[in-house]
């Protein structure tokens, strides 16, 4: 038996407003199963039972709290599709500044040795690689994120020079720019997260120490020794960590804190 695409998505959308989940999200999941744009699904009239119940079966998944691309497993970043899992953090739209800035300060200064440090799931490390003429280096201590990162390098044709290292301890050279998103999450504020995120995002890339400046410390007092001299450090930051971390890097000069599309101070840029 058949069902109408439309009276299915309408269904769910009843649903999902009664539950206080975007409705946005039917479509999307619907297609996902489908295999189309968002786009067609007007032009589709039936849906076989199989289809259907996948597509019950995804919904019930979103109704029970898990995020659209822990679902699939991908994520778009910077018009790039990523696979993600339980090893990695989802790629945030936010961090999307972070990328516009370093390639900035890449093309202004014609740099060329990148260092992404904390890299995940590769997101800013390929990104950056996509649109720059670059060698670029990226630090993950977590195995598991590496062959995530490696998997989305290999899917992107971008070769990233992949370490694994707690922090700078396996690393060798001098950077032009050095980019990072560390975890900065404050102890006590993990517990605040929304649910999706805590239950979905590793701990590991979340957990900023007791403070939630842990990772901030390291990269400091490692930047004189792995940042070129006319070099620059890009750091994204949690939206009320800007004063904290202007303290912190005293000792550096900060060229500029960039705003992210929702106006909050996301991305800090510090030389020598
Ligand atoms: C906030 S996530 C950022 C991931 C990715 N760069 C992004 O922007 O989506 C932080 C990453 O730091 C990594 N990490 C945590 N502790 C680390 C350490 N001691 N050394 C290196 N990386 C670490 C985590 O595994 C995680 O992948």
């Amino acid at each position: 038996m058949c069902m109408k695409l439309f009276d299915l998505r309408k269904k769910l959308k009843d649903e999902f407003a009664q539950l206080d989940i975007d409705i946005v999200d039917v479509d999307f999941i619907v297609a996902q199963v489908l295999g189309v744009p968002v786009t067609l699904l007007p032009l589709i009239e039936d849906v076989d039972d199989d289809v259907c119940l996948e597509i019950q079966t995804k919904i019930n998944m979103r109704a029970s709290g898990m995020p659209v691309d822990r679902i699939f497993g991908n994520k778009y970043f910077y018009g790039l599709e990523f696979y993600i899992d339980d090893n990695v953090l989802s790629p945030r739209q936010d961090s999307e500044v972070l990328v516009d800035t370093a390639l900035k300060y890449i093309n202004d200064n014609h740099y060329h040795d990148v260092l992404d440090m904390c890299t995940g799931s590769g997101c800013l490390a390929i990104a950056v690689k996509r649109n720059a003429p670059v060698d670029v280096t990226a630090v993950d201590v977590s195995k598991k994120a590496l062959i995530i990162a490696k998997k989305n390098a290999d899917k992107h044709g971008e070769d990233i020079k992949f370490i694994q290292s707690n922090m700078f301890e396996k690393l060798d050279g001098k950077f032009d720019i050095i980019i990072s998103n560390p975890p900065y999450i404050a102890r006590d504020e993990l517990k605040t997260l929304d649910r999706e995120v805590i239950d979905h995002d590793p701990l590991i890339a979340l957990d900023g120490g007791e403070s939630g400046l842990k990772f901030y410390n390291i990269i400091h007092d490692n930047l004189r020794k792995y940042l070129n001299d006319d070099g620059v450090l890009v750091i994204e930051i949690g939206e009320d960590q800007r004063m904290l971390i202007e303290a912190l890097f005293n000792d550096f000069e900060l060229l500029e804190c960039v705003k992210d599309l929702s106006g909050h101070d996301r991305v800090m840029v510090f030389k020598k």
